[in-house]
Formats: structure tokens, C-alpha cells, sequence
């Protein structure tokens, strides 16, 4: 093992600053050595004595303090990577352009690791063009700024503007750190400026207000495909049915329910994406008559047989109407026998370009945290992805898919 990966952790001035407690805990937690750089004004929200504390390192403000240690240079220079949450618009705008009047602006200029910012802020604040315009600026330059997540802001509004769950930003973290520490710096995000659409869970197809048709699709490889997405500088919009995981940091989150609705939702999301990864389970098959009033069983009577009516088949739909020309279109499959050649037929019908084939049986089940699968190519390669975290092959996905759009 080598030391521990340098995190540092900047503050800025906003109700948010709370949240960072709990991401801090996170980092350190996880094995990594932070040093939070707060700025002055966030010091209302939250005090140097609980950063000082939960990081175990001091926590100044100034470049005036502990000078013969030479911090403004040497914090920047240190770090593995720089996170700064919440990112308030202020401090948005500073970076953007260079100014350097405290700890953390110097700390973003001599930085010379991967850095991700969580924006934070009214949304008034967040559309302002002079906030997209510095937005822009930094990720042009390489940086990470993460969307920020729709929802209830300071006082009794709601909005886009909230700071994502720290566990997401932690989720965002990591990610980039282990991509660096492969050699894949911020810089080569290779899906910047892309809106990648990703469907994921499993519908569910109403009988009556109580009962469903549905399947056992967690969402888990779906999210996963959203935070590696999100990660590699995508702009996501993730369409999820039923799912019940937090909302991934910096994705739009799409709920919908039925395959209808999965399908009007996709397709509005597709007319401008460059990617339509299709990781749902999306049912085949609804029930043609929907009872308003609960079904309830007579006694003695046989129960009445249900009668199925096909769901159109969004991934061919999508495959067969490109949006864009050259949108990359995914599909997911799972077999239990004759894996690779149901996999291959499967992808040709589709009409997609990808396909992700799984096998499903033992201890390979819905739910689960792993996944072991071949990613079949229209060109005809194929890629093992062996058994492992369904982040993993999320991430070799996103290599397949890269380098077509
Ligand atoms: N899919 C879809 N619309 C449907 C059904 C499936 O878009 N109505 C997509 C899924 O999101 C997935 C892929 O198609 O990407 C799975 O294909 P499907 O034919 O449903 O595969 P299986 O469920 O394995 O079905 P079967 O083997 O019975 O054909």
C-alpha cells in the first residue's frame, strides 16, 4: 500500500457547508488524508474547530498563517485531487478567472491534480449567465463541476441549485481518484460536452391501484453507468423505473413507472443525446385491461385469466430512428443458456451498436453488487468483462462507447 491519496476538501460560503461535514467523514473514513481549506465566509456556516477536527489536520482560511510552510503553493501542489463543495457562484466566478485572495483560490491555481466542483446556490444564482459562462470557462479547462441536483434550496423554495448527497459527491471522488491513479487525468474526460441517456430499474405494469407486473431489476448497473458517466464529465439524464438508490450526484433524474412511460421518457431525452444506454428491464408485456377499483376474488369462482398486450421495444425503436446521426445506441441482455450466441442474434435484431450480454444464475442475481458480462459489438468484437463491481463494467462500457461518438 501506497501513502494515502491527498484530498483537498474546499468550503465556500454557503447553507451547504454542513453537507461537507458528512463528505469529509466519508474521505477520511475511506483511507484518504484531507486537508480542508475553508474560505472565510463559509467560517458562519461551519467553524475551523469541527474541519480541524473531523480531519485531523488544521484548517485556515489565509495564506498568512504557518507562511514559512509556504501553504498557498504547497497544499495545491500536494494534492491528489482538489474537491470543493459546496461551490458557491462567488467562488465559482473566481476560479474561473484566476483570482487568488485567499487559501482556497491558491490552493485552485497551483493545483495541478484532478478538480471537481459541487455547485451549490439559488437557482436564479446557478442560471445566471455569468454563472454558465464560468461554468463553461472551468470545464473547458478540465475541471469536474458537478450539475447541481433539483430540489427544496434555503427557505420554502424549490428548485435546481441543492448540493447532491455528499455520499454522491464522495461516489464522484472516488471515481476521479481511481481514474487518475490509472493515468486518466480529469483532463482526458472523455465524455465532456457529451449527454449520455441512461434507462434503468425494472417497470412495473399495473393490474389494478395495488398489484403490478414487474421483475426484480434493482437499477444497480444503471446507476452505476450514471456516476461513471457523471464522473467522466457527461451531462446524464437517467430515466429510472421503480428504482429505489439515491439520486447519483450531477445526473437528471427521470422517474417513471410503466414501459409507456419509460418509452415517451427516453425518447424525449434521445432527440439530443449522443448516447442511449438501455439498462432498464423493461417488461414485454401489460396487462390489456386495467381494473380502477381493486380486483377482489369471489368465493368459489376461478380467478379471471389476465390477458397480456405487447410493450413496444424501445431499443430497437431507438436503434432503427437515430435521434442525431451517429447517436451510439446500447442494449442489455440477459441469458441463462446459449449465452454469447442469444447475445449475438439479440444485438442484430436490435439494431443497436452495443450490447451487454449477462448471464444470469447463480450468485449472479438482480440485485447484487456485481456483474460479469461480454460486450458485443456490432463490428464484431467482443469484450469479457469478468466478474467484479457493476462500476467496473460500467467503466469499460464507457470505453467502447467513447471513441464512437
Ligand atoms: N427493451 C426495450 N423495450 C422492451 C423490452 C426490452 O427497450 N419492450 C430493451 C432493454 O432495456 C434491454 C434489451 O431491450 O436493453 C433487452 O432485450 P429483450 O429482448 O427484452 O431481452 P430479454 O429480456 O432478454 O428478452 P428475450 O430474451 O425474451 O427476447
Amino acid at each position: 500500500m501506497g501513502s494515502k491519496p491527498k484530498v483537498v476538501l474546499g468550503v465556500s460560503g454557503g447553507i451547504a457547508a454542513y453537507k461537507a461535514c458528512e463528505l469529509l467523514r466519508r474521505l477520511t473514513e475511506s483511507g484518504h488524508e484531507v486537508r480542508v481549506v475553508p474560505t472565510e465566509s463559509s467560517l458562519n456556516f461551519v467553524g475551523e474547530a469541527t474541519w480541524a477536527a473531523l480531519s485531523g489536520n488544521p484548517a485556515s482560511t489565509e495564506v498568512w498563517e504557518t507562511v514559512h510552510e509556504v501553504p498557498h503553493v504547497r497544499i495545491g501542489q500536494g494534492a491528489d485531487l482538489v474537491v470543493v463543495a459546496p461551490a458557491t457562484a462567488d467562488l465559482l466566478a473566481k476560479a474561473a478567472h484566476g483570482l487568488a485572495d485567499d487559501l482556497l483560490t491558491n490552493t485552485l491555481l497551483t493545483a495541478r491534480c484532478p478538480v471537481v466542483f459541487a455547485p451549490a446556490m439559488h437557482t436564479e444564482m446557478w442560471e445566471h449567465p455569468a454563472t454558465q459562462e464560468n461554468v463553461a470557462t472551468l470545464r473547458r479547462r478540465g475541471a469536474l463541476v458537478i450539475e447541481p441536483a433539483v430540489g427544496r434550496l434555503t427557505g420554502k423554495d424549490t428548485g435546481k441549485g441543492r448540493l447532491p448527497d455528499p455520499e454522491e459527491i464522495f461516489e464522484v471522488c472516488r471515481h476521479v481518484l481511481r481514474r487518475s491513479g490509472q493515468g486518466r487525468g480529469i483532463t482526458e474526460s472523455d465524455l465532456a460536452g457529451r449527454h449520455v441517456v441512461i434507462s434503468a430499474g425494472g417497470t412495473r405494469e399495473p393490474l389494478d391501484p395495488v398489484r403490478f407486473l414487474g421483475n426484480r431489476s434493482s437499477g444497480k448497473q444503471g446507476y452505476a453507468l450514471a456516476r461513471t458517466a457523471v464522473a467522466r464529465g457527461a451531462r446524464v439524464t437517467l430515466i429510472a423505473a421503480n428504482t429505489a438508490l439515491p439520486d447519483p450526484a450531477g445526473a437528471d433524474v427521470v422517474r417513471v413507472g410503466t414501459a409507456l412511460q419509460l418509452r415517451e421518457a427516453v425518447l424525449k431525452a434521445a432527440a439530443d443525446a449522443d448516447a442511449v444506454v438501455m439498462a432498464a428491464a423493461v417488461a414485454d408485456f401489460r396487462p390489456v385491461a386495467y381494473a380502477a377499483g381493486k380486483i377482489k376474488k369471489q368465493d368459489g369462482q376461478e380467478p379471471a385469466p389476465v390477458d397480456l398486450t405487447r410493450n413496444p421495444d424501445v431499443l430497437a425503436e431507438i436503434s432503427a430512428h437515430r435521434a442525431r446521426p451517429g447517436q451510439v445506441v446500447v442494449g442489455f441482455a440477459a441469458e441463462t443458456d446459449d449465452v454469447l450466441a442469444n447475445g449475438r442474434s439479440k444485438l442484430l435484431r436490435k439494431g443497436c451498436d452495443l450490447l451487454v450480454v449477462n448471464e444470469v444464475g447463480e450468485r449472479k442475481t438482480f440485485g447484487s453488487e456485481e456483474n460479469e458480462a461480454v460486450i458485443l459489438s456490432i463490428d464484431g468484437t467482443e469484450t469479457p468483462v469478468p466478474y467484479g463491481p457493476k462500476e467496473a463494467l460500467a467503466d469499460l462500457l464507457w470505453d467502447q462507447v467513447a471513441p464512437r461518438l
